[in-house]
Order: structure tokens, then C-alpha cells, then sequence
């Protein structure tokens, strides 16, 4: 149930109603498949496609930042400094996120849940630029800088689509839609795994072309969320405005006002909007008082183990780390790919689980943090073997396994890890905490994200 900062009321009167009338289940129109798709395909796409981007192209880039630096400098990079510039234009882009996910909250109440994901788009297309400027310009300094500001983007994209989405969806489509933004996640980091095949684009001289990709998803969203009504729940709650919100929840619900499941719809969100009027508002400080502390502390630490659990350094770094482990030839980078279908299947799966009476979100994180365990430890000894010169026949076992634990480790994190810490927060907040909350619980994602490029650097430098 949500949680207001006048939880123990609410709660009972809560158990009390649920009693008395079904929960309210609406069925899935095609305006809230638009608009989740409008969404996801612009803002959840550019974050998918900016983490994978980097990866297969990895060694092509590092060459030009030696090139460049000599050509700037007049000095030669050692191995080791180049993988280090390169590591910090992988990180930069976290950091920037969570400058974005900061600010999400406060500009999602402000300009409104569409109205902040349409101006993102600005973010997305100078950072577009400015990366594949940086390549004709000559100035890898510029690489850098459009990292950081598509990570901007990418921070606000990250908590404001899933505030839309699970406001806009039916109570009994939270969930599976909730999932949409990691699935559009995980295709967009696979369809930029294979645009960096040396068939495509990962060469020396077309790799830059590979950032102007991320321009099509945010023209397309700029375009076509004008044909996206704002959030209901945030028109009435935020701005007050009930007769607009009346009209845009029939449109999402393709019903009409005399409709009884709409009259128990605009009545569920009159009562946040009136509690949201007498409630303080909340501020980051108020997260961590009362009733509210241990949702935030649990939707924060949900975000921090799913950053923790290693995830990014797979996919920042998987070519690089199937190298390591003995692939030769092109197959760092089609296990790479396998690497990548293998997430988008699964995460296709956990869209049918998520909602599942059989399972729910809890079982989900438990089967998938327990299934990340065993294959992490597993894939250690697996690269151990394959690297440690106890013969062929070993590193061959090693090699194979180890591409076969990281495949495990990613089926683990997409059953749950990857997507349920994101709309955890939605669900479990009223609307007077849910944008700050999720503000900081998509801010506690980046942060850790951050650090674990970082401090992954040291161990990049292969
Ligand atoms: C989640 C994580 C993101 C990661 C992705 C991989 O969206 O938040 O950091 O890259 O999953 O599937």
C-alpha cells in the first residue's frame, strides 16, 4: 500500500475499504500502450543505448584518445593512462545522471511528468552531438562533455518515465508496465552492442556515428508526445486542475465520466489530491523521519544493490572482460551479444512474472539477488581456470563457463534486480513523496553506478 506521511490512518482506512470493494482493475487501452511506448522508446531507449554504446567500440575509441592526446599534447599515452581517460568518459556519464536524477523530482512536479520527459530530449541531443563532434573536432575533452550532459538525460529519463507510467497505467498494470522501461532498457543496450560489430559501425574511423543513433529515439518523442495526455494523477493531485484530469482519465481509459470505474478512479486520486493538500510537502530531509524512513530506506538500498551487484561492469565492459578470460578472435564481442538477448528474453519473462500471483516482486528479487550470488562466485573460479596457464584444455573450460556464469548472473538480474527497484517507488509512495522519493532512489542508482565505474578503472586497464 502507499505510504503518506500520515501512514498509520491511511492504512487502516485502506484495510478497511478493501474489504468492502474489489481492488480497482482497469483494463490495458491502446492510448496507455502509446504512451508507455512514447516514453520508454524515447527516454529508456537513450538510457539503454548511452550504457551499451560504449562497449564494443571500446578499443577503437581508446585508440583515438592515444592519437588525439599525442596530437594535443605532444605526449604518448601509456596503456594504462588511455584506459583510465576512457574509464572516466564510461563514468562521467553516471555522474551526470545523478545531477539528473536529483533534479527529476523537482521538475516533475513543476513542468509536469510529459512536460519534463519532452524538454529532456534538449539533453539528449546536444550530448549526441557533442560525442561524434569530438571525433571531427579532434578534442576527446569534448567526448567527455557529451557524455555527461546525455547523462543528464539519462538521469531525469530514468525516474520520470516510470512516475508516468505507473501513473498513467490501471492499478492491476503497475507492474508489467513498470517493466516496459527496463525491457526498453536492455534492447536499446543490445541494439547498440551490434551497431559496434565491425561489420556495422564499430570501426576506427565509423564509431562516432554510433553516438548520432541516440538523436532518432529523442526527435521521435519530441514529435510524438504531443499526442500524449499529461499524467491525470499528477494534473488534479499537483496542479489541482480536476476537470482536465477527469477528461484525460477517460481518454487513458477510453471510457466516459458516468462510467462507475472511472467515478472509483477520480475518487482514489480526489483523496490524494486532499491528503496532499494538508500534508506538508516533502523534501529530501522528510524522507528520513517517521512512518517514511523505512520505505525510503528500502526503495534507496534496493537501487544501491542493484548497482552494487556488479551489473554495469558487464555491461560497460563485457568485451573486455571475455577477452580477459580467454575468448579470441571476434568472440569477446558476439558474447557480448549473446549476453545481451539473453538479458532481453529474460526480461520479456519477468514482464509476465512481475504481475503473477504466483510470485511478486519480493520472491522475484529474492530468486534473482540469490541466482546473482551463486554466479558471480561461480564465474571467479571460472576465469581463475581459464587464466591461470593450467593448460588448453582448462583456459577452454574456463573460457566457456565463464561466458556461460555471466549469461546465469544476467538471467539473475533481469527476473527482478533489473526492473523492480524502479517502480517499487512509485508504488509505495502517495504523490506528495512519490517524485522526491524516487528522485533519491534513482539518485542512489547513479551514485553507485559511479562508483562502480570507478572503481572498476583500476581493473579496466587490461
Ligand atoms: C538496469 C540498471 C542499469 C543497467 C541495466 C542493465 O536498468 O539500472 O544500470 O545497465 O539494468 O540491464
Amino acid at each position: 500500500s502507499e505510504v503518506s506521511s500520515e501512514p498509520e490512518q491511511e492504512s487502516v482506512s485502506k484495510d478497511v475499504k478493501e474489504q468492502l470493494e474489489p481492488p480497482l482493475k482497469g483494463s490495458l487501452t491502446g492510448l496507455v500502450i502509446w504512451a508507455t511506448a512514447v516514453a520508454t522508446i524515447g527516454s529508456s531507449f537513450i538510457f539503454g543505448y548511452s550504457i551499451g554504446a560504449v562497449n564494443a567500440p571500446a578499443d577503437h575509441i581508446k585508440e583515438w584518445i592515444k592519437i588525439n592526446h599525442y596530437e594535443i599534447f605532444g605526449t604518448v599515452l601509456s596503456d594504462d593512462a588511455k584506459g583510465y581517460v576512457f574509464g572516466s568518459a564510461v563514468a562521467i556519464f553516471a555522474l551526470g545522471a545523478l545531477i539528473g536524477a536529483l533534479a527529476s523530482g523537482k521538475l516533475a512536479d513543476n513542468f509536469g511528468r510529459k512536460g519534463t520527459l519532452h524538454f529532456n530530449n534538449i539533453f539528449a541531443i546536444i550530448g549526441s552531438f557533442l560525442m561524434d563532434y569530438a571525433f571531427y573536432r579532434g578534442f576527446y575533452f569534448i567526448f567527455h562533455l557529451g557524455r555527461f550532459i546525455i547523462g543528464i538525460n539519462c538521469g531525469i529519463g530514468s525516474s520520470v518515465v516510470c512516475m508516468f507510467v505507473t501513473e498513467i497505467a490501471p492499478a492491476n498494470w503497475r507492474g508489467a508496465l513498470g517493466t516496459m522501461q527496463q525491457l526498453l532498457i536492455v534492447i536499446a543496450i543490445l541494439f547498440a552492442q551490434i551497431l559496434g560489430l565491425k561489420q556495422l559501425l564499430g570501426t576506427a574511423t565509423r564509431w562516432p556515428w554510433i553516438f548520432d543513433v541516440a538523436l532518432i529515439p529523442a526527435i521521435f518523442q519530441i514529435i510524438s508526445l504531443y499526442f500524449v495526455p499529461e499524467s491525470p494523477r499528477y494534473t488534479y493531485v499537483i496542479k489541482g486542475d480536476e476537470e482536465k484530469a477527469l477528461k484525460d482519465l477517460c481518454l487513458y481509459r477510453n471510457s466516459n465520466e458516468n462510467d462507475p470505474m472511472i467515478e472509483r478512479e477520480m475518487a482514489e486520486i480526489k483523496k490524494e489530491a486532499e491528503a496532499f493538500k494538508t500534508d506538508a510537502k516533502i523534501g529530501f530531509k522528510d524522507l528520513f523521519r517517521g512512518a517514511l524512513f523505512w520505505p525510503t530506506f528500502l526503495a534507496c538500498f534496493l537501487q544501491a544493490s542493484q548497482q552494487l551487484s556488479g551489473i554495469n561492469a558487464a555491461m560497460f565492459y563485457s568485451t573486455e572482460i571475455f577477452k580477459s578470460a580467454g575468448l579470441e578472435d571476434d568472440w569477446p564481442i558476439y558474447a557480448t551479444i549473446i549476453m545481451g538477448v539473453t538479458n532481453v528474453f529474460q526480461t520479456t519473462v519477468s514482464f509476465w512474472l512481475v504481475e503473477h500471483r504466483w510470485f511478486g516482486r519480493r520472491l522475484l528479487l529474492l530468486i534473482g539477488t540469490i541466482g546473482m550470488l551463486i554466479s558471480t562466485v561461480t564465474l571467479t573460479a571460472a576465469i581463475h581456470v581459464a587464466t591461470r596457464g593450467y593448460g588448453d584444455t582448462y583456459k577452454a573450460i574456463g573460457s566457456w563457463s565463464a561466458i556461460g556464469f555471466v549469461m546465469l548472473f544476467v538471467i539473475s538480474f533481469a527476473t527482478g534486480p533489473g526492473s523492480i527497484p524502479y517502480f517499487y517507488v512509485n508504488e509505495v509512495f502517495a504523490s506528495n513523496a512519490r517524485a522526491t522519493a524516487s528522485s533519491l532512489a534513482t539518485g542512489t542508482n547513479w551514485t553507485f553506478n559511479f562508483i562502480i565505474a570507478l572503481a572498476f578503472l583500476p581493473l579496466q586497464v587490461f
